[in-house]
């Protein structure tokens, strides 16, 4: 999603460092990016550049030789909401008269209406986007202070939004706003000042740090700041920055999805470091124990993308493992449901980004309702972990490209060790706890072999790439593997790809089923695997083709991807990066971009 970054200070490499902030972030998906410097004497240059950073980099170059007279720069990278891809359209955004200078990180939802209001007043538009409305609601608002000026426009815009707002009325002062978008306050002992969509921007930059809060307001004028929550003078925890500059190097991988599916193994060992003791099958999960209610009757999963799908495979693992009824919600859908209040439900959330839009909303809705949250997140600080009552980190380090792998697997981890603590609790079979705690300390090893020869899965890759469309299918908990595999190879191939439960098949789909739609088939050698080998023959009976992955041998597929064995609550770790395998090579073998596909962007930070 879009980035947004404030420069202020005396260094005269703030070209560099805003550039350098802007490359840093590229992995988010972004479609144009713009820059806006200017001084205490009021002057203003604005550059905006479709495509990639880039490309706004060597036109900085050329149009701003001068850098010495500026004080402050703001850059923006634009993720199109409303209005194309187009110059005009990127941010910084201006008023009609060019006195406000804006950049804008959400949605604007009442700014039709607000435009037509505007447009009958004469006011003249150069692009489409509901940013510009707000450039020019602050010129038809202006009361002669910029503070008061912005507090009656906020009063009219209907979130979401980071704003970050200059005047020429003001050339020494910005305002910044967050509501519901991520945004940072942050500065270094050389009087620099910064804001920010990300934390990682400023590694290496600045030193402390505010978190901002919804309804938060900074008001920085030369080197003086102040701080209202909702309207009122605020005192912020400011914190120091903790994290290291993160440079992303791809090492000898030819792409960073591939260094990422590479990492799990490690992500899987360092988590089971923090997490399990396998010598003595103990779970050292301290942050479980806060779960003031561990006699809920009930779980419900909410998230979306990637981190949906590790949460249908936690419903199996609750309902199956801890006896817990648990179901998994799509959060940009569950906030439209009349969900009864109650108090032996636990709400789990999951992310990877730690900033997803609709999610956060979710979890907002239920924060007012008092219920009980538990979130398990990657990262300290974000959004998220701030808003919920108790969670678990999952220090799997920064997952950088938009597609989600290591993520995943991460995630699925961390359920797993949900599962079996909520087992243990509940005085379930000791037996099959300590013979699943022993597979499951073997997940690493048994991945490595996975990564080790992947000669077949490139050679099926090969094969399959001709085709346009593809089933994945499986059932019980290879279903959400299935999911999460066939959302991979959307996302990087652009082949259409939709995934079922194999039991579903003949309740409709399998009408499209011919010789040019391939079906990949989740199939290790568990409980469903003879229901599997029917849904196979189902298939093959219409003329089908099938890609089966299994550590069993299938005569009737048409190709075959061999796992190794184990047992039935572990497989999915096994077939999980074998889909990712095979949709890297898939995309690979079509010359795709696969660490920026088109249209998506890493941190969904809309709605
Ligand atoms: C998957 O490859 C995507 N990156 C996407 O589906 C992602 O999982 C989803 O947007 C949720 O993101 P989060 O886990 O960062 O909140
Ligand atoms: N809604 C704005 C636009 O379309 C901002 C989008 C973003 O967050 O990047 O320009």
């Amino acid at each position: 999603m879009c980035w947004i970054f404030w420069y202020q200070g005396k260094d005269h490499d703030a070209k560099k460092i805003l550039v350098h902030g802007l490359e840093r972030l590229e992995y988010r998906g972004y479609d144009s990016a713009g820059l806006l410097v200017g001084n205490k004497e009021g002057e203003m240059k604005l550059v905006r550049a479709v495509g990639k950073v880039s490309n706004l980099a060597s036109k900085v170059v050329k149009e701003i030789p001068d850098e010495k007279k500026y004080s402050f720069w703001i850059a923006h990278t634009r993720w199109a909401t409303h209005g194309g891809v187009t110059e005009e359209n990127t941010h910084p955004h201006h008023d009609r008269n060019k006195h406000f200078y804006l950049v804008h990180n959400g949605i604007i939802e009442n700014y039709y209406k607000l435009k037509q209001e505007l447009l009958a007043k004469w006011y003249t538009f150069y692009g489409e986007t509901d940013s510009e409305v707000i450039a020019n609601l602050l010129e038809d608002n202006r009361t002669g202070n910029f503070m008061e000026t912005v507090e009656k426009v906020l009063g009219m815009i209907r979130w979401a939004y980071a704003l970050l707002i200059v005047s020429t009325y003001a050339p020494d002062e910005i305002i910044a706003v967050k509501i519901w978008s991520p945004l940072l306050f942050a500065y270094s002992w050389k009087d620099e000042f910064f804001f920010s969509s990300d934390k990682q921007a400023l590694a290496g930059y600045a030193d402390k740090l505010i978190y901002l809060d919804d309804g938060d307001i900074v008001h920085l004028k030369g080197n003086d700041y102040q701080i209202k929550s909702h309207g009122i003078p605020a005192e912020k925890k400011i914190e120091d920055m903790d994290m290291e500059s993160l440079e992303a190097s791809k090492g000898d991988y030819k792409h960073f999805m591939l260094k990422e599916i590479f990492e799990q193994p490690n992500i899987i060992r360092r988590i089971f470091k923090w997490r399990a003791d396998f010598k003595t099958n103990f779970l050292n999960a301290e942050a479980f124990h806060g779960m003031q209610n561990e006699a809920f009757k009930k779980i419900v999963f909410i998230w979306c993308g990637t981190s949906y799908n590790a949460w249908c495979l936690g419903t199996y693992r609750m309902e199956n493992l801890a006896g817990i009824d648990a179901s998994c919600e799509i959060a940009s859908e569950y906030e439209y449901k009349h969900i009864k209040v109650s108090d032996d439900t636990l709400y789990v959330f999951i992310s990877q980004s730690w900033e997803t839009a609709d999610s956060i909303e979710v979890l907002k809705m239920i924060n007012q309702k008092w219920w009980h949250t538990f979130w398990i997140v990657n990262v300290v600080g974000s959004s998220i972990s701030r808003l919920t009552e108790y969670g678990l980190f999952t220090r799997w380090g920064a997952e950088i490209w938009v597609a989600s792998t290591k993520a995943f697997t991460a995630q699925i981890t961390c359920i797993l060790l949900l599962a079996l603590y909520l087992w243990l609790k509940r005085w379930l079979s000791k037996a099959k706890y300590d013979k699943i705690m022993k597979e499951f300390s073997k997940v690493p090893r048994m991945i490595e072999d996975i990564l080790a020869d992947t000669v077949n899965i490139r050679k099926i890759a090969e094969e399959i790439s001709a085709y346009k469309n593809f089933f994945f299918l499986g059932r019980q908990y290879q279903l959400p593997v299935a999911s999460e595999s066939s959302l991979k190879l959307k996302e990087i191939t652009y082949l259409h790809s939709e995934s079922y439960p194999s039991g579903e098949l003949k309740h409709g789909p399998l009408a499209l089923i011919d010789a040019k739609i391939p079906s990949v088939l989740f199939v290790p050698h568990d409980l469903m695997f003879e229901h599997n080998i029917s849904s196979i023959q189902e298939i093959k009976a219409r003329a089908g083709k099938v890609i089966t992955i299994s550590d069993k041998a299938i005569d009737s597929s048409d190709w075959h991807i061999t796992l190794p064995s184990t047992i039935d609550e572990i497989y999915p770790f096994l077939t999980a990066v074998v889909g990712q395998l095979l949709a890297y090579h898939v995309a690979d073998i079509l010359g795709k971009d696969i660490d920026k596909p088109r249209n998506l962007a890493k941190s969904v930070t809309v709605k």
